[in-house]
């Protein structure tokens, strides 16, 4: 299977840079690799997982009070997922994604909280479910994986990392499925 879009081609995209760079790099990255995966251990195809992964935040908006994080704000009025779904999906298809990809990608982040919809049981595909777990995992109390920082040539070394295993993977599953 040929991927139309990599992950690079989505990191160094200005608007990657902007917005996931606002809500954490290094939080984005560690849940794209952990979001690859946990897709590989359940059967999820890691190409969607990690890019929902890396894109997940891509929708915060500071909730800034004279200098100080306003979690009250934040809890009442935040729909990150909401923003992050559909600034996701623009960016993939301008990208060059297939509309179907682009609109699985876009549930996952939809879908990765479930802090900002009215109460019930939501029934998440097996992608969905992937990257709300990669998120969950790489959580630190107070929101402080938001914090965590990285430098350009790390981030970009193991985007770039991701995206060769990737590439293996997707090529060895096309091949067992060939033989
Ligand atoms: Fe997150």
């Amino acid at each position: 299977m040929n991927r139309k879009v990599t992950l690079e081609n989505l990191f160094v995209h200005p608007i990657v840079q902007k917005y996931v760079g606002r809500s954490g790099m290094a939080h984005a990255i560690r849940v794209a690799e952990k979001a690859f995966h946990i897709a590989i251990k359940t059967n999820v195809n890691p190409d969607l997982a990690a890019k929902a992964g890396l894109l997940h935040d891509i929708g915060h908006y500071e909730w800034y009070q004279n200098g100080k994080w306003d979690y009250q704000q934040y809890k009442q009025n935040d729909i990150h997922a909401i923003k992050g779904s559909a600034r996701a999906h623009k960016l993939l298809v301008r990208c060059g994604e297939d509309l179907q990809p682009a609109k699985e990608i876009a549930l996952a982040v939809l879908l990765h909280t479930d802090s900002y919809l009215p109460e019930g049981d939501l029934q998440l595909t097996p992608l969905q479910n992937v990257v709300a777990q990669a998120d969950h995992a790489d959580e630190e109390p107070g929101g402080n994986h938001h914090y965590r920082r990285i430098d350009e040539a790390t981030a970009l070394s193991r985007i770039q990392k991701l995206d060769l295993k990737i590439n293996q993977h997707l090529l060895s599953h096309d091949l067992e499925q060939t033989s």
